[in-house]
């Protein structure tokens, strides 16, 4: 079920409990004049998927490319050769995913909406230059990887990955902890509830029906490829 169908459901068991304002049980958000539907059983068991936890889950995304970076980095410090195709991939999906489409929501619907309220100031405009920085790597890491990297390049490559993953590891996680939760003090809950479906009428308008789940699909080819997808692989022996 697309999460579209779900957004009912919250709306108006919400209004039962006097949580949400301006609660006319509508269908349509906005829209009081059309009673919302009784939830079919199989919709009462369905849980909408909110902004931040959208905007996390991305992030899982981005991790999951700075962990193939980071099997790029040590096959290139182990002298081995360079995995430039998965590497390019990956930074394809960093660029697509998280620097225009991610990024792109933090950037108009997420840090305009803090700023207004007064709300991490300070931080904002880091994470704004953190982003642009970010651009310019990805593109280094994209034009290195485009064809079999020249051994000159080698070095460049695998610091320009691990630049990245300095910056966004502590990037992520300040949105995460941070950003995203301090949007439910600033954003009213119909507001809410409406940047859930703009969120997700965006990732279906540019990556397509599988959207998300697509893009992890992606992954996990990239991963299979580079022998970093077996979970169990990590699990130390103790
Ligand atoms: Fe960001
Ligand atoms: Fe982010």
């Amino acid at each position: 079920m697309r999460r579209r169908e779900m957004l009912s459901l919250p709306v108006a068991l919400a209004c039962g409990s006097a949580v949400l304002t301006g609660c006319g049980t509508t269908r349509q958000i906005g829209n009081a004049a059309t009673p919302t539907p009784a939830p079919s059983p199989e919709q009462a068991q369905e849980v909408p998927v909110t902004p931040p936890e959208d905007l996390m889950r991305e992030h899982g995304v981005l991790k999951r490319v700075l962990l193939i970076y980071r099997e790029g980095i040590r096959r290139i410090n182990a002298g081995e050769p360079v995995p430039a195709q998965p590497l390019h991939a990956g930074a394809g999906i960093i660029r697509t995913f998280i620097e225009q489409y991610h990024e792109q929501l933090e950037e108009r619907y997420v840090f305009p909406r803090l700023v207004k309220a007064g709300k991490l100031t300070d931080t904002v405009p880091i994470l704004i230059r953190q982003h642009q920085r970010g651009r310019i790597l990805t593109s280094r890491i994209l034009d290195t990887t485009a064809k079999p990297t020249p051994q000159q390049a080698r070095r460049d490559l695998a610091a320009n990955m691990a630049a990245f993953i300095r910056m966004y590891e502590p990037h992520e996680a300040r949105e995460d902890t941070v950003v995203f939760p301090a949007m439910r003090d600033v954003i009213p809950p119909k507001e809410f509830i409406e940047m859930a479906e703009t969120f997700e009428d965006e990732e279906h308008r540019r990556f397509g029906a599988a959207g998300f789940t697509g893009v992890v699909g992606q992954l996990a080819d990239i991963e299979k490829t580079l022998g970093i997808y077996d979970l169990n692989q990590f699990t130390p022996r103790v």
